[in-house]
């Protein structure tokens, strides 16, 4: 018996896709039962790295999702729609899902998971985030003993490769990114890179499972990488951190009910710590639970073969179930129950914290008059705040401005950016140059 799959889409990840089912040798022998039965693509002129016979090729993807023999559909169309109309109507006809769309299952997954879960298939998504990384099937499986504390994650090669050339060359972010454009290395438009916006779909994604409920996208506080300043990365080195762009689920469980934090900013970063050395385009995901403590798992988070290599373990995790039976667990309609470690059937929203209730350390830098007291007005004004300050740097001036660079102890979101409002009033203060969370 062979299992047929209705490929959706043949770019790059599509095309990675194929050219492991392609090439079955030496890899799980469960391979050589799946059948490449069908591709929707959305033109049938345009030349193909792989080699197909032209029947297989469609541009008809919705009769890829109805069609009676297909078992499996695996979207690497990406993007919003049509993918998730297709998603929801091969789910509708029973068939199972494979995704690469983390865009699709941030916004809409409590939809398609809603859907599946009524139909009794599985929609799996390995490769939505951290592309070749194993991090979604830990979360939900080999981890599950745990009690999860927080997800840190660098899941953005683009972002993580223009951080590492700023760090390593000493550029500012604009000339840099213009450069990763040229190479390939960030799309023409690069918004939703750099902006955090694909991160905060993944990190929207990872929290979900790691926390066992649904997120709502809207409130899951994101910052981009657009207004980090030669300047600002100069400054992390010298007092010991690195400048990454952090995604970040973390449970408080001294709130009572016990709620979450889920954000995306530039973040400093220890030099000793595990994620600092994670560089270009590769990405990491830390996981801290009890009693796991921390495990951490690192690789290529984007691109044709590591992103196609998590879409067919998927592929092949769904065959492995379809191939021993679904068990005789059922609905009273019939339907299949699903596995439950493999199926995401939460149904609760998760509490997320407003991000002034945030308790973390910053790192601030202003532009000052050069008089004495400035430094003890600053400290006056913070400590009038409740932020206690863990350091204080003045290494010269910009321009006829004075460069005066704290980082404080733990304070409250809140309190830190009052304090920088008073600051931003005084006389001897020309500007507050920039704002970073420290981890
Ligand atoms: N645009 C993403 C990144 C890759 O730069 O990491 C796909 O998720």
């Amino acid at each position: 018996m062979g299992f047929k799959i209705g490929l959706l889409g043949l770019g790059t990840v599509g095309t990675g896709t194929v050219q492991i089912l392609q090439d079955p040798a030496q890899r799980h022998p469960l391979l050589q039962e799946i059948e490449l039965y069908r591709v929707g693509v959305k033109s049938l002129e345009k030349p193909r790295s792989v080699s197909l016979s032209p029947e297989l090729l469609t541009t008809n993807l919705e009769e890829i999702v109805t069609d009676p023999a297909v078992d499996i559909v695996v979207e690497v169309i990406g993007g919003l729609e049509p993918a998730r109309s297709l998603m929801l109507k091969a789910i509708e006809h029973g068939k199972h899902v494979v995704t690469a769309n983390k865009a699709a299952i941030a916004r809409y997954g409590a939809e398609i998971f809603t859907a599946a879960e009524n139909a009794g298939v599985y929609v799996l998504l390995e490769a939505a985030v951290g592309g070749g990384i194993p991090v979604i099937e830990p979360l939900k499986q080999s981890l599950c003993s745990n009690r999860i504390h927080t997800v840190t994650g660098i899941v953005n090669g683009t972002t993580n490769y223009i951080l590492t050339r700023m760090q390593t060359e000493g550029g500012d972010f604009d000339e840099i990114l213009a450069d990763a454009q040229q190479l390939g290395y960030a799309e023409a438009d690069p918004t939703a890179d750099v902006d955090g916006l694909d991160a905060a779909d993944k990190i929207a994604i990872l929290a979900s499972l790691a926390f066992g409920g649904r997120i709502k996208l809207p409130e899951v506080h994101c910052e981009g990488i657009r207004q980090i300043s030669a300047a600002d990365i100069a400054y992390a080195e010298k007092l010991g951190f690195v400048i990454k762009l952090l995604a970040i689920a973390k449970r408080d469980f001294s709130a009572t009910p016990a709620h979450l934090q889920v954000r995306v900013h530039p973040t400093l970063v220890s030099k000793t710590h595990p994620l600092a050395s994670v560089n270009d385009v590769y990405n990491a995901i830390l996981i801290e639970g009890d009693p796991i403590g921390q495990v951490m798992f690192f690789g290529p988070g984007a691109g044709s073969g590591p992103t196609a290599s998590a879409v067919v373990s998927d592929i092949l995790n769904i065959a492995a179930i379809l191939k021993v039976g679904r068990g005789a667990a059922t609905r009273s309609d019939g339907t299949p129950l699903l596995d439950p470690l493999l199926a995401c059937s939460h149904q609760d929203y998760c509490t997320i914290a407003s991000i002034d209730e945030l308790v973390t350390r910053f790192y601030a830098r202003f532009l000052t008059q050069d008089y004495p007291g400035v430094i003890g007005k600053l400290g006056t004004c913070f400590g009038n705040h409740d932020v206690s300050l863990e350091s204080v740097v003045q290494t010269g001036l910009r321009g006829d401005s004075a460069e005066i660079v704290v980082v404080t102890h733990d304070v409250r979101e809140g309190n830190f950016y009052e304090a920088l409002s008073e600051i931003r009033t005084m006389e001897a203060v020309s500007s507050v140059a920039s704002t970073l969370r420290v981890l």
